[in-house]
């Protein structure tokens, strides 16, 4: 071989056994420079999730971290009535710890999340996130991602005809572990469910490829269409998307760093139990994305 091949770069991405996600060694993600960082990008343009593990992580560094792929998106205010992160409004804090009050310190306590995609309800949802785990309990709270351009893939033609052009309106109003969000009433007929109305196919921007772009089940309707059928098409776009073969499972070790894209996954949460403690903080970063 002649002295012009490739130099050999410090990192590598690992793939999980599974259709995405893999883990990316090598990189210390509080000191990266520009060909490290391009090296993340890229993975998690193909890999859709990416895990980095053994990390040290101190909050100001995960917002830097995160602030390289975009703007951030701070959470939205507590239903508690104060800032979800006390210093660092930039963050969410994902946990079942309780200040001695029994107020919860974070979101989503130790619940079952079940699939959906982040804030979807937006015209222009968080394109990413970075969850960093501080404190993981023994067993339970294991996280799953979907990859959606492999359930859109393996949609029969028939199907793929049906949903094209089709909306769906994406809730507004619940959380993922399903509590109704500050300043939101329940609905009780999903055609009236508040929240964007996406299409059901989503083409990637650059590439052109297709995904399915689901959100979330619970108030879920597809514009225009009869009750009856809006529900039983859902019923079986979900039942289809998050089929194992689609999917891969993240046990969290402390140090873990867990990116995905949000546009491109499905992700749930098994719950745990309560007298363990979860604690993870979470950049989420702004979309700019039209679903198109
Ligand atoms: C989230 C979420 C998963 C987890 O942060 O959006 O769904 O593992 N969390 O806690
Ligand atoms: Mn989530």
């Amino acid at each position: 071989m002649t002295g012009n091949s490739e130099p050999q770069l410090p990192f590598t991405a690992v793939p999980f056994d599974a259709c995405l996600g893999a883990d990316v060694e090598g990189i210390d993600i509080t000191a990266m420079d520009d060909t490290a960082f391009q090296f993340l990008a890229e993975a998690l343009d193909t890999y859709h999730v990416i895990r980095l593990r053994g990390q040290k992580v101190s909050d100001p560094d995960l917002i830097s971290f995160a602030s390289k792929f975009g703007d951030l998106d701070p959470p939205g205010p507590s239903p508690y009535g104060r800032p979800i992160h006390p210093t660092h409004p930039e963050l969410n804090v994902i946990t079942n710890l309780k200040d001695e009050g029994g107020i919860p310190l974070g979101n989503l306590a130790n619940a079952e999340a079940v699939w959906h995609a982040d804030i979807t309800c937006r015209a222009k949802p968080p394109k990413a996130s970075a969850l960093y785990a501080i404190e993981v309990p023994p067993e339970g709270g294991d996280t799953y991602f979907a990859d959606m351009f492999a359930a859109y893939d393996a949609l029969d033609d028939a199907i793929k005809q049906r949903i094209e052009g089709l909306k769906a309106i994406h809730d507004e109003a619940h959380n993922s572990v399903g509590m109704l969000r500050h300043g939101f009433e329940e609905v009780t007929d999903v055609r009236d469910t508040p929240g964007a109305r996406h299409p059901l196919v989503r083409k990637h921007p650059k590439t052109g490829a297709k995904s399915l772009f689901l959100g979330r089940r619970p108030y879920s309707y597809i514009v225009g269409l009869d009750l009856d059928e809006s529900e039983d098409l859902l019923d079986e776009l979900w039942a289809h998307a998050t089929q194992p073969q689609f999917t891969c499972g993240v046990q969290w070790r402390p140090g873990d760093l867990v990116m995905w894209d949000n546009l491109a996954v499905l992700h749930r949460r098994d719950s745990f139990d309560d007298s363990y403690r979860r604690v993870m903080h979470r950049a989420q970063i702004k979309g700019t994305e039209a679903i198109a």
